[in-house]
């Protein structure tokens, strides 16, 4: 470790016992979702299972609940349920990266868990320089940076060149990476080796202006594409695009496209985009193949540029976590997102169940960690009221969510038409609610901050329901 790495690890352990105890008094800390030990989280990275082990790594600012530092933080688990806290990964102590170790994917190499990520850097008048770095670890707990694999991004394009997620397929190596055009479209870029040391620019794989798409934003972030059931899918977080009715409601988007991939060529003949998640803090997240063969995901309850500044965490040092773990498959061309099986290890004790006559309606006292499963198919339509700080509404085929702001409390709503619902599974956390629709064929992410001893759940509507609950410990 160089010296100005390790006093870069020193500082920010020594913010976490400062700030630790306090962050940890705060009623909106989860109580099962992953959330940083103090400052601010963003996006997944280097998310993989190696060696039996899950490894999740994230963007971190120990300092300061904001964006103006990025190290790696680093836990493992072997049960998606249980979590251990590592050494920090990455700080950004080299000047291939000075102004932050950004967002990157992992792969095992020669039986070494390798990280490539962006080295973000800023001169003197603020120009961007992008790195794309390597750094390779034998025990999975300590990383030795190797420095730049490639050191610009490729002529026509700018700096804003990051977030490489790297496979191995057919004997060589290949990563795709976010970029922006000179004329600031937002695009895909491959890249491939066979030696992981040398890196060819293969082209542009996706993006604005290409495979028959016409101008779709100015940035693309945080690119993923995989095989699975048998369609490539492409997921990209893009910037710039304009809401259109109840679609792109947020300032950024996180989605996909399923298609068929060339990786020759290279080229992407693909479908429609459509947002993972319906909900308000969704975006960057990150996919693994793991060994049990599943694809899984995890993704950042969180958005950047988004008044992140009054979350009501902020005030008590800490802001944003993960979302739960998320299997993929892909269901008539769509990208369907169950909770991982794992998690019904956190139901404790005997479920409540009851069926509700909607008219009469029904309220029940929930822990703030819980999960609520509700049948919906003999309800034409329902209000459901979480500890009065969210609530979901279902109305004329449209499922609305609806919080006060966290600038200045108004209501806010984000919507998706839904011809019918079956089956909505709540996963209620402290400060935070992920609603999978019909087993995930829509998903709704969102942060929110009750009264920390709000704890009843009021449903109300047409028809009726079957009610099951837990609590989560
Ligand atoms: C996405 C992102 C990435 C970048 C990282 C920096 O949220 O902007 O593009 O690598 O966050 O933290």
């Amino acid at each position: 470790m160089t010296e100005n790495e390790k006093q870069l690890h020193d500082a920010a352990y020594q913010a976490v016992v400062k700030e630790g105890a306090r962050v940890e008094a705060d009623p909106y800390r989860q109580v099962y979702h992953r959330m940083p030990p103090v400052g601010l989280l963003n996006d997944p990275n280097g998310w993989i299972q190696w060696n039996g082990t899950y490894h999740l790594f994230f963007q971190w600012n120990p300092f300061a609940p904001d964006h103006t530092h990025k190290f790696w933080g680093h836990w493992t688990s072997e049960d998606l349920i249980n979590w251990n806290e590592e050494p920090i990964a990455l700080a950004p102590s080299e000047w291939f990266e000075k102004n932050g170790c950004y967002s990157g994917s992992a792969m095992e190499l020669d039986g070494k868990l390798a990280l490539l990520y962006t080295g973000n850097v800023k001169d003197e008048n603020n120009q961007r320089e992008a790195y794309q770095c390597l750094a390779l670890s034998e025990d999975g707990k300590t990383f030795e940076k190797k420095g730049p694999l490639v050191n610009s991004q490729p002529e026509g394009y700018t700096a804003h060149f990051r977030d490489p997620k790297v496979w191995e397929e057919n004997g060589a190596y290949y990563f795709v990476i976010g970029a922006q055009t000179e004329s600031e479209e937002g695009q895909v870029l491959l890249y491939r080796s066979t030696d992981f040391q040398e890196w060819d620019y293969i082209g542009p794989f996706a993006g604005s202006h290409l495979n028959g798409l016409g101008a779709f934003g100015y940035m693309w972030e945080c690119p993923d594409l995989f095989k699975l059931d048998g369609e490539d899918v492409l997921i990209v977080s893009p910037q710039g695009l304009e809401q259109q009715g109840n679609r792109f409601e947020n300032v950024y988007q996180a989605g996909y496209f399923t298609g068929r991939a060339d990786l020759e060529a290279p080229s992407f003949t693909h479908g429609e985009f459509r947002e993972l998640d319906e909900g308000f803090e969704f975006y960057a997240p990150q996919t693994t193949l793991d060994e049990k063969g599943r694809r899984l995901l995890f993704g950042w309850m969180g958005v950047p540029d988004s008044d992140e500044e009054h979350q009501p965490t902020t005030s008590a040092g800490w802001i944003h976590c993960m979302t739960v773990p998320r299997v993929l498959r892909v269901e008539n061309g769509a990208v369907v997102q169950e909770p991982a099986e794992e998690l019904e290890a956190l139901r404790a004790g005997e479920p409540l169940e009851m069926k509700v006559q909607l008219a009469q309606g029904a309220e029940a006292a929930v822990t703030p960690a819980s999960e609520i499963v509700l049948e919906t198919n003999s309800a034409s339509e329902f209000s459901i009221t979480i500890r009065d700080g969210l609530t979901l509404t279902y109305e004329n085929g449209l499922l609305t969510m609806s919080r006060p702001s966290f600038k200045d409390g108004s209501i806010e709503t984000r919507s998706t038409n839904i011809a019918s619902i079956d089956e909505l599974r709540l996963f209620l956390d402290s400060s935070s609610a992920e609603v999978f629709v019909d087993g995930g064929r829509t998903v709704m992410t969102a942060r929110f901050f009750p009264e920390p001893e709000a704890n009843i759940v009021r449903i109300s509507g047409e028809g009726s329901v079957i009610w099951r609950s837990w609590e989560l410990a």
